[in-house]
């Protein structure tokens, strides 16, 4: 089954980068001029993604107008830029409304991602989908979300997208237990245990999980039926997925993969994060020189 739907979580607290997301959604804030999310949205369209489910919460309204604005909010803006022959601007503006169908659903309380990915469910039918973290972006000459269908088209079981990282930062992470396999490429890992955020000293690996997945409708359903492994009861899609091993049979058996994903990786919901992201993709545009 081909995959043409991605769920994009949004409706996080970000207090990291707080005072900012006090009013602004991290997931808005601009790299150079577009914002992060936008960075998502068209690293799925260029996967082959049709539809997209944001996840957001009553603060993110932002998210909607801009991607699915009501026609008169932004009438007077499309009208100056008609009557300036601004024209390549007014294209632009109009093409992100018809990148993908989106969709929005509300997740009242940020009990996690996990949680958050559950409150899309009425979207989604048998099918399996993509799964991107809002402040999660990637520069890459294959898209990061294209990179994990590729294995899912092989391998047919959920796939998590990885990152090599230095051991003492496994605090911050969800770290993999990878099952030692010859028949693997170097960069593709079966997984046989999954943590999250251990102290490094009982860090399994030094392979971490970054906020991109394809899951399957088995997984969703396993995640369903999961409860927090974290002291903030936060439910995550890492528990999903510990169940999910959990109820591996010789019968039924319940795999995941894990992709290092190729690519450099910016996690903008940190502030440091966030402004090595502006550095390096204002460096990229020839327009900035
Ligand atoms: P983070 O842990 O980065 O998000 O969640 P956060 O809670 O917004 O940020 P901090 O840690 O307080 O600064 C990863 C992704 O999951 C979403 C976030 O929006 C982010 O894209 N998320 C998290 C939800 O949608 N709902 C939640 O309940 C939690």
């Amino acid at each position: 089954m081909q995959i043409k739907k991605a769920i994009i979580l949004a409706a996080g607290l970000g207090t990291r980068f707080l005072p900012i997301t006090k009013s602004i959604p991290k997931e808005m804030l601009p790299i150079i001029d577009k914002p992060c999310i936008q960075y998502l949205v068209e690293e799925a369209v260029a996967s082959g993604i049709k539809e997209i489910i944001f996840v957001i919460n009553d603060s993110k309204l932002f998210i909607k107008n801009y991607f699915s604005p009501e026609k008169k909010d932004i009438k007077e803006l499309k009208d100056r830029l008609k009557k300036t022959k601004k024209t390549a601007e007014l294209k632009m503006i109009e093409s992100i409304e018809h990148l993908a169908k989106f969709h929005y659903i509300t997740q009242k309380e940020a009990l996690g991602d996990g949680h958050a990915i559950l409150c899309a469910k009425k979207f989604i039918n048998n099918e399996p989908v993509a799964i991107l973290f809002g402040d999660d972006i990637y520069d890459s000459k294959t898209p990061a979300i294209s990179q994990l269908i590729k294995q899912y088209e092989k391998l047919k079981t959920p796939i998590i997208g990885l990152q090599k990282i230095d051991k003492k930062d496994s605090k911050k992470y969800g770290i993999i237990t990878p099952e030692k396999s010859s028949k693997l490429p170097r960069n593709l890992y079966k997984i046989s245990s999954l943590v999250e955020k251990p102290e490094t000293k009982f860090s399994p690996s030094n392979l971490a999980i970054v906020g991109k997945y394809i899951i399957t409708q088995e997984l969703f359903r396993a995640l369903e039926k999961s409860k927090s492994s974290t002291k903030d009861k936060e439910l995550r899609l890492v528990d999903g997925m510990i169940n999910y091993l959990k109820t591996d049979t010789i019968k039924n058996p319940h795999q995941i993969h894990g992709l290092e994903i190729e690519g450099t990786r910016f996690d903008t919901g940190d502030k440091l994060g966030f402004l090595k992201a502006t550095t390096h993709f204002a460096k990229k545009r020839s327009d900035l020189k």
